[in-house]
């Protein structure tokens, strides 16, 4: 095994194209080389209000989501978060490590606190420290996630250092973020300046995993483009990489390009020779066909596993017991490194 992964998904409402292509896609990929812990993170989930049946349906939804994708419960961890303690427990020490500093510039909380900040919740804002206690109660060596979750983990890696200088050990481990690929970060369907978001308003905004084909068509054919044909291989640099200055001018055609790449598992670079000069609606067809071929059959298996709700809860036991065993001896560790009496 090369290492440990950690990696985790609110359940906050159902999973979209981002969040299967920047993330549960990759952690599928890496079960066989790697030993993994997957997370529904839903003590990070209720940091803004959850209806409590609507947050118990959607743990149970992200759940299936990692089973229909792929992720191998009988090798990898899936657990729901506030079934293991450890983690709140950790993440009051590390709040106590962790400076208003560093928490104050944070982009992700500005942008859901929005302009009265006043009113986020604290949790909101400690988010980042509770996301650091996640990785490190397992001493996780590699967290593979999207890119805006970058300063999150710069976040984790700060906590640590401070953590084992102040206490002169090794006993937190710093975590290696593994980002990358043409869906690091999937861009909304209506604008290609904004990230594909749950919290977007308009759901044709994004792909959610469990579209049908006929919505996947509709929400396609209606994302924005521009009025130019296809790019040519003149955007690309010596080493096949869209230029900056071109995605920027026409960023929902670069969205829908690199989307079909992720997709179809090809470099942007051999799908913008494809379809260079081509028209949309042609392009959006065959995109159309990509994404149903890959997601119908996920969605078609969450439905089938969402109908046995008890099945979903004993992955979820049996998970958590397995995270809890893995876990509480790292926090003894940290809480005897701290000065903390045995329990
Ligand atoms: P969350 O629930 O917002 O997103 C889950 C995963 O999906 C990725 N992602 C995207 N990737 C590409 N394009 C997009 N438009 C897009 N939107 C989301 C995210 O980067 C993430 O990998 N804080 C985390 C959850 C978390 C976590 C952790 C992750 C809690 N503890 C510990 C890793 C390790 C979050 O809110 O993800």
């Amino acid at each position: 095994m090369k290492g440990r992964i950690f990696s985790g998904v609110q359940p906050t409402h159902t999973l979209h194209l981002g969040n299967y292509l920047g993330a549960v896609r990759n952690w599928v990929r890496m079960q066989k080389e790697y030993e993994c812990i997957f997370c529904v993170v839903d003590m990070h989930a209720i940091t803004v209000f959850q209806d409590p049946a609507e947050l118990r349906h959607n743990t149970r939804e992200v759940t299936a989501a990692f089973m229909a994708s792929g992720i191998d419960v009988a090798h990898s961890v899936i657990f729901a978060q506030s079934q293991n303690r450890v983690h709140a427990q950790l993440a009051w020490i590390l709040n106590c490590v962790a400076r208003v500093g560093w928490l104050n510039r944070m982009t992700q909380f500005k942008e859901k606190a929005g302009k009265d900040r006043e009113a986020a919740s604290v949790g909101l804002y400690t988010y980042p420290v509770l996301m650091a206690a996640d990785i490190l109660a397992y001493r996780a060596t590699h967290v593979p996630v999207g890119e805006d979750q970058k300063q999150h983990l710069e976040l984790a890696r700060d906590i640590v250092q401070k953590f084992n200088t102040d206490f002169g050990l090794d006993c937190l481990v710093s975590p290696e973020p593994v980002i990358g690929g043409p869906a690091a970060r999937v861009m909304s369907l209506r604008d290609g300046t904004k990230k594909m978001s749950k919290s977007d308003p308009s759901d044709y905004s994004r792909i959610n995993m469990t579209d049908d084909a006929d919505t996947i068509a509709l929400k396609l054919r209606k994302a924005k483009t521009d009025p130019e044909t296809l790019p040519g291989t003149d955007v690309l640099d010596e080493k096949g990489l869209v230029k900056a200055e071109a995605e920027a001018a026409r960023p929902e055609a670069f969205n829908l390009l690199a989307i079909y790449a992720a997709l179809s598992d090809q470099p942007v670079a051999a799908v913008i020779s494809d379809f260079a000069g081509k028209d949309f609606a042609g392009f959006k067809r065959e995109l159309t066909d990509l994404a149903v071929a890959v997601l119908g059959p996920i969605g078609a298996e969450m439905k089938r596993l969402l109908d046995h709700p008890g099945e979903i809860d004993k992955v979820l036991a049996n998970g958590a017991a397995r995270a809890r065993a893995l876990s509480e001896p790292i926090l003894k560790e940290i809480e005897e490194a701290v000065g903390f009496l045995p329990s």
